[in-house]
């Protein structure tokens, strides 16, 4: 049992006098009159809970205003995620880049890939000239001798489109400026390959084995004129494809 201090008792009269209303008959009397009543203990309920006593009437707060239904539920929205905006801001970026790999041939479908998939795969080049065009049954096309045979792609390509046996038929007894003895063994074909597919085989033979950049006005030197001697069935067909490449380089 602690004793409630007298000031603090006093000051609790004091304060309930206030709220209630009744006049201060403690004011006048501080710490005389109920003298007896004045040493009260924590048990009792009255002061010392009293003390801390906020104002019996509160004040009404202020009715917080409605919010309308569409700020609240611009409120409650999911925001754009800060990563969104990073996003959008590359978008730009994207389509050029997209728009830029529509304009080249792609690698899966252009001359040379075309040429390097019937080299090694389908018309069987590799199995007699070798994989990296390093000989075999045929003769060595890598470290340039190809373009050494063959100083234009024209000569190349009536070359394998009619092999062997086909320069013999034409009279021919040599091959290629070097005028290689034609020893005889080499397929033509013409017979089995397109014009367009010739020509890309040929591409891509100057370009893996002989290291040449490609160059249309190499390309275009004494065409027309070999091919209408030599391949005058298919010259308009070979004559397209020179026309294509002039347009849009072959670099795929
Ligand atoms: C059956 C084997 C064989 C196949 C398949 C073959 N070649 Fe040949 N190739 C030869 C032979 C043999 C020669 C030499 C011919 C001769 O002396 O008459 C030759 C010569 C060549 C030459 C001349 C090279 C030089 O510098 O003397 C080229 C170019 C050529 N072939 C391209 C091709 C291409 C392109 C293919 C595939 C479309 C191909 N060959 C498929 C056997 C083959």
């Amino acid at each position: 049992m602690t004793e409630i201090p007298e000031h603090l008792l006093q000051r609790s009269r004091q304060r309930r006098a206030a709220l209630t209303g009744e006049g201060g008959g403690d004011d006048a009397a501080p710490s005389g009159g109920d003298a007896a009543a004045a040493p009260a203990t924590t048990g009792s309920p009255a002061p010392a809970a009293a003390a801390p006593a906020a104002p019996a009437v509160p004040e009404p707060e202020p009715e917080p205003e409605p919010t309308p239904p569409w700020v609240e539920a611009a409120e409650s929205r999911k925001k754009v995620p800060w990563w969104a905006a990073a996003a959008l801001s590359i978008l730009p970026l994207f389509f050029i880049v997209y728009a830029w790999t529509l304009g080249e041939p792609t690698n899966d479908e252009g001359p040379l890939a075309v040429g390097n998939e019937l080299y090694n795969g389908s018309a069987g080049c590799a199995g007699c000239h070798g994989g990296g065009g390093g000989g075999g049954v045929g003769p060595a096309m890598a470290g340039g001798a190809v373009v050494e045979t063959f100083p234009e792609p024209a000569d190349m390509i009536t070359w394998v489109a009619l092999g062997s046996a086909g320069y013999q038929d034409a009279g021919f007894s040599t091959y290629g400026a070097t005028d290689k003895p034609i020893a005889g063994g080499m397929p033509g074909q013409a017979a089995t390959l397109t014009p367009s597919e010739i020509m890309d085989v040929v591409l891509h033979e100057r370009t893996e084995f002989g290291g040449e950049e490609f160059d249309i006005a190499v390309w275009e030197e004494g065409f027309e004129d070999k091919i209408n001697e030599l391949l005058p069935d298919q010259a308009d067909e070979y004559m397209t494809v020179l026309e294509e490449w002039s347009a849009t380089p072959p670099t795929g």
